[in-house]
């Protein structure tokens, strides 16, 4: 199986979903062999289950079970809304402190509730956030120069991550993600090690999301 997920991070609003979703019914998509997903904020994940047949995935889930946690959402709380959550993004680690333990946490609170983790990597806690996992789960190499800089790893040196992170999992899924779009994201797809994408800006533009569908 290969997945592209488009991760909109902190955006769109109900209404900027809706036009999102009526610009990408102009195209054709596939619907074997690639499971597309969309990662979205929590305040439009009801609105795109109704009126979409995406499958989804929340952006963060709380390391609690429900409960007294304040603001957090657990996994009892996203279970039949999402099949899938990203947990630990580079970008959760250095504004709102993620460390390995806590993604580990997270990890651990979605598979407790049949939710797929897709958990974000780079290379400095590489080998320490899979050790602290310890499940066969969807990995994403995210190089944090090339998230959102318009500068992606190159595909053989995204390929030699990926080949190492299954060596390490006995054969997790891998995608890459940092600065994915319609022009690149097939050099990434032809490597032997990757089975995905994360794109963060690209996929917020139905027109550009679509392409990269087309390419993939
Ligand atoms: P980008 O983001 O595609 O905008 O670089 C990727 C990500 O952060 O998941």
């Amino acid at each position: 199986m290969n997945y592209l997920v488009g991760n909109w991070k902190s955006n769109k609003t109900i209404p900027e979903a809706k036009e999102w979703l009526k610009k990408i019914t102009n195209y054709q998509l596939p619907s074997t062999n690639l499971e597309i997903v969309i990662a979205a904020p929590f305040t439009v994940l009801s609105f795109l289950k109704t009126n979409s047949s995406f499958r989804l995935a929340a952006q963060n889930i709380s390391p609690f079970p429900s409960g007294p946690y304040t603001g957090e959402i657990s996994g009892e709380m996203i279970k039949g809304l999402v099949d899938y959550v990203v947990v630990g993004h580079s970008e959760r680690r250095r504004h709102f402190g993620e460390t390995n333990e806590m993604v580990a946490k997270k990890t651990k609170q979605a598979l407790q509730f049949q939710i797929t983790p897709i958990v974000c990597l780079d290379e400095p806690y590489l080998e320490s956030q899979i050790k602290a996992i310890n499940h066969q789960l969807i990995f994403a190499y995210e190089p944090l120069a090339a998230i959102g800089s318009g500068k992606p790893d190159t595909p053989q040196n995204a390929n030699l991550v990926a080949e190492r992170i299954k060596k390490m999992t006995e054969g997790a899924f891998v995608l890459y993600g940092g600065s994915v779009d319609a022009k690149n994201a097939k050099n990434f797809m032809v490597e032997k090690n990757i089975d995905g994408l994360l794109v963060g800006q690209a996929s917020l533009n139905a027109n550009e999301f679509a392409k990269i569908i087309q390419a993939v």
